[in-house]
């Protein structure tokens, strides 16, 4: 596409930019700098300076633990690590992107970028949007508008661009070279966040195992940018079967990346039995569950802090939630199921991230019921029931679950589109896990598409046997009880494990 096309559209850009700002900023300090002249940008960043310096600090200090995750594998190695891990100390951020026809989808994108952005801990002080249709081959926006961002990054005096969408280390460097500071792209970003939020031993071994599949085409780009092309007798390379003459020190590097990574593999596999011990042993126990799924900041936890009373984390920022969390709940006929919270999904996901969402998947396609929650106040929630369901899809045995559509946020959201939203799914059910409203509905619901327990049983449980009377309140329906002298008269379902123990103890 001719520069003067694009030119035609930088109006209507930098309108699209301002609104996604005007939606992601969340702070008023941060809100006040859409209107303002581009000097007086910078001015106002001195009273968010504080914050971001907080943030920085504590970013920082992520980035040594991540650095030194990955520097174990070698000193040499710790070089790339540390170049690569540079990208968790973004603090004032401009976001850039391309959008061929669909301005509305463009501005979708980058809004979801501003609250990655926000959610690795930066402020988004401004954004450049160009239309073309393929990306630049050599620096991804075509050169004016290269030499366009170099300008309004060096006036807002942020030190890093995000681009939305997957950069070639060669584009990297050559968009590097034009605008002065830092370039990163949204799936850096994406395996920054995650990186952040891993917290159990197989979610940070999945992510940096993401990590460096991410790095390792990418080396020779760093290699070269940082004149590390090394040939020869490179220290530590050569004993047996390791290097030759002119071999280069990327790939040594490259060697032990793979080694390092073969090792994480093996290392998640050995994890598995023990979720599938545990998963089993809920089962095993009757105790039917429910799968919390949907896309990243749609409220699942909100929600499940809503109907468990339990105190989950909710942050106002994507993947706050990146280990499946399970808690127990009551159907409104006092049966017993888990609520399992699952990390949330996001568009283009990183295709080096989806093993690492695999834990969670897992969960998914082991449930009975899956509560799909979305956001009914995001500008595009049809887009993202898609986008779920698609995912879903491609989850063996998922399928099969019977489905409830939740959507969340009604208190924000506008009548017209939460009516649009039943008009197309008619079966969803409307709430906000903030107010509560709705909740008793969507409880019924889950009540009523759980599976019921099989079967039927008239017995008498001697008092000795009390516990067998609990496990058919937390798990069973009970359509009677009385209490006899010989025992608890019980009437009602449930599942065969416990009709068969029943029946062992039962004196009617
Ligand atoms: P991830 O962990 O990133 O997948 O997010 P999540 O889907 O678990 O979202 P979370 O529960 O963390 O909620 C995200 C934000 O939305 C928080 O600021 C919540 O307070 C807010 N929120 C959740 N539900 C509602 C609601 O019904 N109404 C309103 N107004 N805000 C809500």
């Amino acid at each position: 596409m001719k520069e003067r096309d694009q030119d035609l559209d930088v109006q209507r850009a930098e309108d699209v930019v301002a609104r996604v700002l005007a939606r992601s900023n969340r702070s008023p300090e941060v809100q006040r700098v859409e209107g303002m002249s581009l000097a007086e940008r910078a001015t106002s960043l001195q009273s968010t300076r504080g914050q971001a310096e907080n943030s920085a600090g504590a970013l920082e200090r992520e980035a040594r633990a991540g650095t030194r995750r990955v520097a174990s594998l070698s000193t040499e190695l710790e070089d790339v690590a540390e170049v690569e891990y540079r990208q968790l100390r973004l603090e004032r951020v401009v976001l850039v992107g391309i959008y061929g026809f669909d301005a509305e989808e463009a501005e979708n994108s980058l809004h979801e970028l501003a609250a990655l952005a926000q959610t690795a801990g930066s402020t988004v002080l401004d954004g450049v949007l160009q239309r073309r249709v393929t990306p630049d081959p050599a620096t991804y926006l075509g050169s004016g508008k290269a030499k366009e961002l170099a300008r309004i990054v060096e006036s807002v005096g942020a030190d890093t661009v995000i681009v939305d969408g997957e950069l070639a280390p060669s584009q990297r460097r050559a968009l590097e070279d034009v605008v002065k500071v830092k370039v990163v792209d949204r799936t850096a970003l994406i395996l920054d966040i995650f990186a952040q939020h891993a917290k159990s031993r197989e979610g940070k071994a999945q992510v940096e195992l993401a990590q460096l599949e991410y790095l390792l085409p990418r080396l020779r780009g760093w290699g070269e940018s940082m004149s590390r092309q090394a040939g020869g007798r490179v220290a530590g390379g050569e004993g047996i079967g390791s290097r030759g003459p002119g071999e280069t020190k990327i790939e040594l590097d490259r060697r032990r990346i793979r080694t390092r990574m073969a090792k994480l593999r093996r290392e998640i596999k050995e994890m598995k039995p023990s979720r599938e011990t545990q998963r089993h042993s809920r089962r095993a126990g009757g105790v039917p569950s429910v799968a919390i799924v949907g896309y990243t900041n749609a409220g699942k936890s909100t929600l499940l802090n809503c109907i468990t009373g339990a105190d989950v984390m909710v942050q106002d920022a994507l993947f706050a939630t990146l280990d499946p969390t399970v808690r127990q709940a009551i159907t409104p006929d006092n049966r017993v199921y888990t609520l399992v919270d699952t990390v949330g999904f996001v568009r283009n996901l990183p295709t080096q991230l989806v093993e690492a969402f695999r834990s969670t998947l897992e969960e998914v396609a082991d449930a009975d019921v899956i509560l799909h929650v979305v956001d009914a106040a995001h500008p595009d929630p049809i887009g993202q029931v898609h986008t779920v369901m698609e995912v879903l899809g491609q989850i063996e045995g998922a399928s099969d679950i019977p489905q409830i559509l939740a959507l969340n946020k009604a208190d924000l959201a506008s009548p017209e589109q939460v009516a649009i939203l039943r008009s197309k799914f008619a079966k969803a059910v409307a709430v906000s896990a903030q107010t509560g409203a709705g909740i008793d509905a969507l409880e019924q619901l889950i009540s009523t598409t759980l599976p019921r327990p099989s079967k039927y049983v008239d017995v008498v449980v001697p008092y000795a046997d009390g516990d067998l009377v609990n496990r058919f309140h937390e798990m069973g329906e009970i359509l009677k009880e009385e209490y006899l002298p010989a025992g608890t008269h019980m009437v009602g379902r449930v599942d065969a494990d416990l009709a068969y123990e029943l029946s062992l103890v039962d004196v009617s």
